[in-house]
Order: C-alpha cells, then sequence, then structure tokens
C-alpha cells in the first residue's frame, strides 16, 4: 500500500536529513524564514529552473529570455505603483504588543486573545539599501519586490534588438525580496526568493485569448513536470483583491499539507506598466506596426510563478510512503526532467578492487550523459533506501557476478524491478528511459 499524505515536518525533516534544504546561518542559530539550498536542492531548483526555461524560451518562436539587475533606479517603483500601494496594513495588539497585519486577526489576538488593537497603518513590503558610499535618503534605491519591472523598463531595447512582432513575450527568472510581515510554512514565503515570471506583449483585443492560454498552458507544465493533477486548482481573482495595475488575474494552487495555496498567478495588466514607466521616463515605449505603422501601447499577460514555491510543492508532490517486506520505504518520486539525481553506482563489495574499479569506471562513463552518485558507504539494503528517499531513478550495482558476465544490476525506484544488463548496453538502456 502507498501513502501520499505527509505533514510539513516530516518534509522539513527529509530535506535536511538528505541535503534538500538547510536553515540559513544555522551555526548561528539560524535567520528566521532564510532557507540554503543543499547539494540536492540546489540540482533540483536548476533542474526546475531549466525545465521552465526550456518550454518557455527555448521551445517557442515568440519568447526572448532577459537578466535584469536586482537594483533599480528609484523612479522605477513610483512609476509601477510599488512606492505607494506595495503595502501591508499593520496593528499593534496593546496588551501583549505583538504586530500582525490587520487583515489576520479577525477582531481577536491570535497571540492572547486580547481584542483592544492601535490604528492600521501602512507598512511599505519593499527593503531598501544605501547605493555607495553616503548613506542619506538620497541615495536609497531598492531591492526588487517583483522581477517584472526589470522586463517593462526593457521593453523598447528587447524590441529594437530583436525586432519581435506583437505578440511576443519576454522571460526572466530571479531573485525578489519582501519584507514579508508574516513569513513561513517553510519556503512557501520568504522574505528572498526567486521568481520566474513572464510578460506576454499582445495587441489589447487579442488580451483575453492570450490569458486564457496562457492559464492552461502554464496549467499543463505543472503536471508535464510530475505534479498530480487532483492537487492543482485554478481560483480566478474577485474584484475586490485584484492588485492596482490588474484587470483580471487567475491563480493555480497547490494542495500543500497547509492547505490549498498560491503557486503561480496569471495576471492581465492591461497596458498600465508600458504606459506609466512613459510617462515617468518621458521615453516614447509605444509599439509600432512596421506596416500600418500604427502605435499601441500593448496589453501584458504576466505568468508569475515562483521558483521556491514550485520546488516545495515538487518535494511534497513526489514524497510517498510504502510498507516493503515489514519497513516503510519513503521514495521521492521526481519525474525524470526534475529529479536530481539520476543513476547511483553502487559497488556491493568496497574492498574488492575488481569490482570498485568497474564501478568507477561505469560512472565515469555515465556522467557524461547524467548526474550521478557513487555510493559504498553502507549496505546494499541502506544504500537503496538511501537513493530511494533522494528520488535517484536507477540505481546501478555492481557484484562479483559483474566481474565474469560483464552486466550489472540496474534497479528501477518506482516499480524496485532489478534488470541484468550488459555493461557495454548500460548506456544506450539508461539513455532510453531517462
Ligand atoms: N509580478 C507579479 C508578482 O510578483 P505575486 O503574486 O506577488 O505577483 C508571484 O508573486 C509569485 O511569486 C507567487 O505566485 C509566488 O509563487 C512567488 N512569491 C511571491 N511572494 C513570495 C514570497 N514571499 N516567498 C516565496 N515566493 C513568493
Amino acid at each position: 500500500m502507498t501513502s501520499t499524505t505527509v505533514n510539513m515536518d516530516k518534509i522539513v525533516s527529509l530535506c535536511k536529513r538528505r541535503g534538500f534544504i538547510f536553515q540559513s546561518s544555522e551555526i548561528y542559530g539560524g535567520l528566521a524564514s532564510a532557507w540554503d539550498y543543499g547539494p540536492l536542492g540546489v540540482e533540483l531548483k536548476r533542474n526546475l529552473k531549466a525545465a521552465w526555461w526550456k518550454a518557455t524560451v527555448h521551445d517557442r518562436d515568440d519568447m526572448v529570455g532577459l537578466d535584469a539587475s536586482i537594483l533599480m533606479h528609484p523612479d522605477t517603483w513610483k512609476a509601477s505603483g510599488h512606492t505607494e500601494n506595495f503595502t501591508d496594513t499593520l496593528v499593534d495588539c496593546k496588551k501583549c504588543k505583538k504586530r500582525f497585519r490587520a487583515d489576520h486577526i479577525q477582531g481577536k489576538c491570535p497571540t492572547c486573545g486580547g481584542k483592544d488593537f492601535t490604528e492600521g497603518r501602512a507598512f511599505n513590503l519593499m527593503m531598501k539599501t544605501p547605493l555607495g558610499a553616503v548613506e542619506d535618503e538620497s541615495n536609497m534605491v531598492y531591492l526588487r519586490p517583483e522581477t517584472a519591472q526589470g522586463i517593462f523598463v526593457n521593453f523598447s531595447n528587447v524590441l529594437d534588438t530583436t525586432r519581435k512582432k506583437l505578440p511576443f513575450g519576454i522571460a526572466q527568472i530571479g531573485k525578489s525580496f519582501r519584507n514579508e510581515v508574516t513569513p513561513g510554512n517553510f519556503t512557501f514565503r520568504t522574505r528572498e526568493f526567486e521568481q520566474m515570471e513572464i510578460e506576454y506583449f499582445t495587441r489589447p483585443d487579442q488580451a483575453d485569448k492570450a490569458y486564457d492560454e496562457w492559464i492552461a498552458c502554464r496549467r499543463q507544465w505543472y503536471q508535464d513536470m510530475g505534479l498530480r493533477q487532483e492537487n492543482l486548482r485554478l481560483r480566478p481573482h474577485g474584484s475586490d483583491e485584484l492588485a492596482h495595475y490588474a484587470k483580471a488575474c487567475t491563480d493555480i494552487e497547490y494542495q500543500f499539507p497547509f492547505g490549498w495555496s498560491e503557486l503561480e498567478g496569471i495576471a492581465n495588466r492591461t497596458d498600465y506598466d508600458l504606459k506609466q514607466h512613459a510617462n515617468f521616463s518621458g521615453k516614447d515605449l509605444c509599439y509600432q506596426d512596421n506596416i500600418t505603422n500604427e502605435k499601441i501601447y500593448p496589453y501584458v499577460i504576466e505568468p508569475s510563478g515562483g521558483v521556491d514555491r514550485a520546488t516545495l510543492a515538487f518535494i511534497v508532490d513526489a514524497y510517498h510512503t510504502e510498507e516493503v517486506k515489514g519497513a516503510e520505504r519513503t521514495v521521492l518520486r521526481f519525474s525524470k526532467h526534475l529529479a536530481p539525481v539520476k543513476v547511483a553506482v553502487l559497488p556491493l563489495l568496497k574492498k574488492n578492487s575488481g569490482i570498485v574499479e568497474l564501478a568507477h569506471a561505469i560512472r565515469r562513463d555515465l556522467q557524461k550523459d547524467h548526474t550521478t552518485i557513487y555510493d559504498d558507504t553502507a549496505s546494499i539494503g541502506k544504500l537503496y533506501r538511501r537513493q530511494d528517499e533522494i528520488g535517484t531513478f536507477f540505481c546501478v550495482t555492481v557484484d562479483v557476478q559483474s566481474l565474469e558476465d560483464q552486466q550489472v544490476t540496474v534497479r528501477h525506484r518506482d516499480t524496485m524491478q532489478q534488470d541484468r544488463v550488459a555493461v557495454d548496453r548500460l548506456k544506450e538502456y539508461l539513455g532510453e528511459k531517462l
């Protein structure tokens, strides 16, 4: 019997034990809501970003990429509305003095039950830092709270250099920063995080169609990468929760152990951003049709996802436990696109020099094509469990028999089925399956 229900404690513990995610600056007691990706976490996250980039940029004719700076001219944030609007309303409980987001208290202090609060005041979520040697207000810049604005301010640069025609989009992956009042749920809500964002420019009368297409396309991507369909749903925003720039927005939500929560938002940002930047910069940011000479401000459809949130969702979704011969087996069933390690090479006897030599030779050969691990630090049963727990697709075991018949045992992660495969056919065998 297989079980897929999991609580966050188990996920956090597995992530630490196996080297996916560590608490930031742990030796100093840790920094709240900041996390470091360990040797397996970094591979998983890189695979996820590479898969997104391939599907979003390389596999399409209408997309190009960008990597803009985190630090931007402060006027960017005046134009985008973040200086004025990117705020949460905070209140203090007069009894216990704790501070909360006003929309999180429902009339009662979550800590002490008190009902007397200070007046709400706006708290801007952007992080500030001085630029250069003088620390005064004139030198203050913000760490970007979204990667999107780096795309809008480069709209003309990209258009002039690529000569793209509408509709086309610009994709970007990068860090963003928000001074979240209530970070939490492990890597779900943090103050430093990575986004993968698309700004897709379209004629205004084509925007609704592009909006629907992107919602379907992005949902399908999560499924193609391995998330189970029943754990995904779409949630259109009500008009009262739309951001100041959006005409429509739909969230792709995932069923996390702590409930259905946003993985990615797809918004129709209209021509708000380009017009705002044109007004504030004094630059013409129109799109000109080269046949009709017509000038228009394109509408923008924005699929905006979080790398860390998606990584967490893929770990949660991959987590399975089952009973095998009276013992519990934990296995991360990552898809082949995302699995951090594809093949583990395991020598059955680490003191047998023939086995060790052959195992090293096999590993050297396989690592040209796949991410591999060599492990001889436990008994074979333990080595298999270890690889199951990190989601390794195949284990290749070299034994005494291998020295005689030049064959190795290939064990499949999900079925635990074992095949004997000739060493000179191994690359082809794995290549076909991966
Ligand atoms: N440019 C639009 C934008 O930034 P958003 O809904 O604020 O929209 C988009 O953020 C995505 O970025 C979210 O769906 C989420 O995946 C990720 N994200 C936002 N805030 C985050 C945080 N504090 N920690 C981790 N991920 C976050």
